[in-house]
């Protein structure tokens, strides 16, 4: 990965942090994006320190706001022309139901749309790439998904982990999307589970049941090391240079949910993404 760029979303933590150290060790210069800059800064200091590399730094963004998105966006344009790898990985798990500014619940918005904006206004850059990647981290969650149209934001009745699992299914339709759009391009585009791991995200619904039953599966589920595994394998393994629109686990490719390889859910996936993160403007 000498002479790689890489930008992972939510790499002040958890996965995303186990990947940039990874991809350090590999030799990457790794940029993680946080939305907490002290938090940032602190990981940026400890994936150096575990990765033995000093090609590690941290840009600002919150993911729950379109316009840290694209202020986001022109700092990677200006610091980095060429990125070789994007790792949407940033997420977030809400049983209850609430609004970001941009108007959109906050797992479709976080989960889904900021990646999407991201991606797309980050294109250009990844093209330049001798051969780009770009991976997002869904979840084996996203088999339970399904993309409500007529009402995205699930407002009417809310329940956490079924949007959790729309902006999951969203993350692999996108990819696969993506993948079918760069066909005469040199960038990739693949999903993947990276496992049930014991990070953060389920934490911050302490008042619920789910939280309580995060902290004591926790006992069970894999580091987050190995989580990192497979994003790790996506961005960096030669045999994966021209593998795209698939999604993995543990490494290994597997059969989505056939909703995200239906071309029409796609287009329409695309088409409303778009608008709500008004792409084109
Ligand atoms: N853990 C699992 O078992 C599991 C299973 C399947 C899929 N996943 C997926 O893996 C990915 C990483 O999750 P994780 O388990 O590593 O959770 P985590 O430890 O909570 O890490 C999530 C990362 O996303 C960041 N993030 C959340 N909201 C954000 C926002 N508004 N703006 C910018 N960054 C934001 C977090 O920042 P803060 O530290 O500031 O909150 C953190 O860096 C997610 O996409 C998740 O859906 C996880």
């Amino acid at each position: 990965m000498h002479n790689k760029t890489v930008l992972i979303t939510g790499g002040n933590a958890g996965i995303g942090k186990y990947t940039a150290i990874g991809l350090a060790k590999k030799g990457a210069h790794v940029s993680i994006v946080s939305r907490n800059i002290e938090k940032g800064q602190k990981a940026v200091d400890e994936v150096k320190l575990l990765s033995r590399s000093d090609q590690v730094d941290m840009l600002h963004a919150d993911l729950s706001s379109f316009e840290s998105v694209r202020s986001l966006a022109k700092q990677v344009q200006e610091k980095y022309p060429t990125l070789d790898v994007l790792i949407n990985n940033a997420g977030a798990f809400f049983t209850d139901y609430e609004e970001t500014g941009d108007g959109f619940e906050r797992q479709w918005q976080i989960n889904h749309l900021s990646g999407f904006l991201l991606t797309n206004l980050l294109l250009e850059n990844i093209k330049k790439s001798d051969q780009g990647r770009i991976i997002n981290v869904s979840s084996k969650g996203h088999y339970k998904g399904f993309l409500y149209f007529k009402d995205l934001n699930r407002s009417k009745k809310y329940i956490g982990l079924a949007a959790y699992a729309q902006s999951k299914l969203a993350n692999v339709t996108f990819a696969n999307d993506l993948a079918r759009k760069l066909k005469e391009t040199n960038v990739t585009a693949n999903s993947l589970h990276p496992g049930v791991v014991k990070t953060a995200i389920g934490d911050k619904n302490n008042d619920s049941w789910v939280g309580l039953v995060w902290k004591i599966g926790k006992l069970f589920m894999i580091s987050e090391e190995q989580g990192a595994r497979t994003s790790i394998y996506l961005a960096s393994d030669p045999k994966q240079s021209s593998v795209s629109g698939k999604y993995f686990d543990n490494c290994k490719q597997k059969e989505p949910n056939p909703y995200a390889k239906d071309e029409r859910l796609m287009d329409k996936l695309w088409e409303i993404s778009a608008e709500q993160t008004g792409l084109e403007h």
